[in-house]
C-alpha cells in the first residue's frame, strides 16, 4: 500500500504552539490526522525571545501530534507573524514580442521585475503572490499564459520578514529536530483555512485575532492582496481585566472567557459577580460593567485594522464585501456584532473548513493558523487548494449585514450566558454539556466569584 503524503504545519503563537498533521488523498482531500497544543513559551508578539524555551514548547506540541497519529514529522511548515514582517504590493511589467502568445517566461519576467524593488537588505522573502494578470489593460486575468498582447502587468504582494527573528525561529525548530519547509504568513493560512467558495471571488478582509497580535490579510478574489500585523490582541483584553479588577491574569482570562461580551448590550443583564481580591476585600460587578471594560481594547484593534487598510487601499466598506474573523479572541461573545459595528460589513467567525478526520479537534477558529498552513503546504501558491471545494459542500454565501434589534440581541445572550448557572442547575432544565474547560473553570473561578442569576 502506498503511503499518502504527509504535510505539517507548525503554528507558533503568542498563548500556544499547535502541530497540525494533515494526509493528502490521490483525490486532493485532505484528512487531519493528528494535533498537538502545548502553552506557548519563549515568544512574544510572534518572535522568540528565549531560544530554548521555544524549542522545548515545539518539541512537545510535535510530540503530542505525533502519539495521535502515530506518524514521525521530519519537517514542519512555519507560521510566521509580528512587527517584523514587513509586505509590500508591487508593480511588475513584461513587454510581448508582436505575434506572439503570453508565455510562462514572459509571466515569470513581469514577476521578476515586480520583485526588483529596493528592500531592506536585512529583509529575507517569504512569498511573492502574484494577483490577477492585466494583458493590454484588460484586468481580472487569472491565467495570462497562451493570451495574446503586447504588454503583461501584473500586482505581486512581497512579504518579507527581517532575517534575524526568521532565523531565530528556524533555529528553534531545528534544535527540535524539525526540517523548515517553509515559512508562512500567518494571515495567509488563516485566510486558506477559512475562506468560503463564495468568497473566492469577492475581496474579504481576514483578521485573526490571537494572544498578542492581530493579524489582517485583504484577499481579493482569493489572493493575498493586502497584509499586515497589529501587535494588539486578546492577552491585552485579559491584561486590562486583571489590572481593573484587580484579579491575577488566570482568574482574569477566566472571567473574560465565560462572561466577557465585547458589547454591553448582549451581557446578561442580570448576571453580577462578586469579586475577592487576593487582599480578601469584595466588589461586585455586573456582566454590563465587565463588557464596558472588554469593549474599548476590541475597538482600540478593530480601529488600528480599519485604518491599515484604509490607508493601504481606501475606506474598507467600499474596497471590501465581508469581514471574517478568526483566531482563538474571536471566540468571545459579541465580537461579530462590534465587528460589523466597525467595519459597516457583513462579517462572520471562521473557523477551518473542506477537511477530514479530526475536525472536531480543529474546528475552533484557534486552529485556522494550524490548519491553514497544512493546506498552503499543498500548493505552496497561496491559493486555497480546489479539493477543499468539493462539490457536496455548497458554499455559505457570506452573511447579509443584519443589525440586530436590541431585545433579542439581550435574549440571545441570555440564553448563552446560562451556562454559568452550571454552578447551581434549576431541577428542571437538563444539564449544560460540561466540557472539559469549563469544568475546569467553574472549580478555579469558584474561589473568587459568587454568580447571582
Ligand atoms: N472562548 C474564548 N472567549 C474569549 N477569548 C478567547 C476564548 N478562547 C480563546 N480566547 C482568547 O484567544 C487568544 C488566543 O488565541 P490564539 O490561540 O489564536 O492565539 P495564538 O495563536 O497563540 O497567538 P498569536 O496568533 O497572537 O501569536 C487569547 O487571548 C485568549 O484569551
Ligand atoms: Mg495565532
Amino acid at each position: 500500500m502506498k503511503d499518502n503524503p504527509i504535510i505539517v504545519g507548525l503554528d507558533i503563537g503568542t498563548t500556544k504552539i499547535t502541530t497540525v498533521i494533515g494526509e493528502v488523498g490521490d483525490d486532493g482531500s485532505v484528512d487531519i490526522i493528528g494535533e498537538g497544543t502545548v502553552p506557548s513559551e519563549g515568544m512574544k508578539r510572534g518572535a522568540v525571545v528565549n531560544l530554548e524555551r521555544a524549542t522545548g514548547a515545539i518539541r512537545q506540541s510535535v510530540q503530542a501530534a505525533e502519539r495521535v497519529s502515530g506518524v514521525r514529522v521530519a519537517s514542519v511548515f512555519v507560521s510566521v507573524a509580528g512587527n517584523h514582517v514587513k509586505a509590500i504590493t508591487s508593480h511588475g511589467l513584461a513587454a510581448i514580442r508582436r505575434h506572439q502568445e503570453i508565455s510562462q517566461a514572459d509571466v515569470d519576467r513581469a514577476i521578476e521585475n515586480a520583485r526588483a524593488v529596493p528592500l531592506d537588505p536585512n529583509l529575507e522573502i517569504i512569498h511573492t503572490l502574484p494577483q490577477e494578470y492585466v494583458v493590454d489593460g484588460q484586468e481580472g486575468i487569472k491565467s495570462a499564459v497562451g493570451m495574446h498582447g503586447v504588454r503583461l502587468e501584473v500586482d505581486v504582494h512581497i512579504v518579507a520578514g527581517t532575517a534575524g527573528p526568521l532565523l531565530n525561529l528556524r533555529r528553534c525548530v531545528q534544535e527540535a529536530g524539525l526540517k523548515v519547509e517553509g515559512f508562512v504568513l500567518q494571515a495567509l493560512a488563516s485566510g486558506l483555512a477559512t475562506l468560503e467558495a463564495a468568497e473566492q471571488s469577492q475581496t474579504v478582509v481576514v483578521i485573526d485575532m490571537g494572544g498578542g497580535t492581530t493579524d489582517v490579510g485583504v484577499f481579493k478574489r482569493g489572493n493575498l492582496a493586502h497584509s499586515a500585523c497589529i501587535p494588539i490582541g486578546g492577552d491585552h483584553v485579559t491584561a486590562d481585566l486583571a489590572q481593573i479588577l484587580k484579579l491575577p491574569h488566570e482568574e482574569a482570562e477566566n472571567v473574560k472567557r465565560r462572561y466577557g461580551a465585547a458589547v454591553p448590550e448582549l451581557a446578561d443583564p442580570d448576571l453580577t459577580l462578586e469579586i475577592t481580591t487576593a487582599n480578601g476585600s469584595t466588589h461586585a460587578i455586573s456582566a454590563f460593567e465587565l463588557s464596558r471594560i472588554i469593549k474599548p481594547r476590541l475597538t482600540e484593534i478593530f480601529g488600528m485594522v480599519r485604518d491599515e487598510i484604509d490607508q493601504a487601499l481606501g475606506p474598507v466598506e467600499l474596497v471590501a464585501q465581508g469581514v471574517v474573523l478568526t483566531g482563538g479572541a474571536s471566540s468571545l461573545r459579541g465580537i461579530p456584532e462590534l465587528a460589523r459595528d466597525r467595519f459597516r460589513l457583513p462579517v462572520r467567525v471562521g473557523r477551518p473548513r473542506g477537511i477530514g478526520g479530526l475536525t472536531d479537534i480543529v474546528s475552533g477558529p484557534a486552529h485556522a493558523g494550524g490548519v491553514g498552513l497544512v493546506l498552503y503546504g499543498i500548493g505552496q501558491d497561496g491559493k486555497v487548494p480546489v479539493s477543499v471545494f468539493r462539490p457536496e459542500e455548497p458554499a455559505t454565501p457570506p452573511p447579509a449585514p443584519q443589525p440586530q434589534p436590541a431585545a433579542k440581541a439581550s435574549s440571545e445572550a441570555k440564553k448563552e450566558a446560562g451556562a454559568v448557572t452550571v454552578a447551581t442547575p434549576a431541577p428542571s432544565q437538563p444539564a449544560p454539556k460540561k466540557d472539559k474547560e469549563s469544568g475546569n473553570l467553574l472549580t478555579k473561578v469558584r474561589g473568587f466569584f459568587k454568580d447571582w442569576m
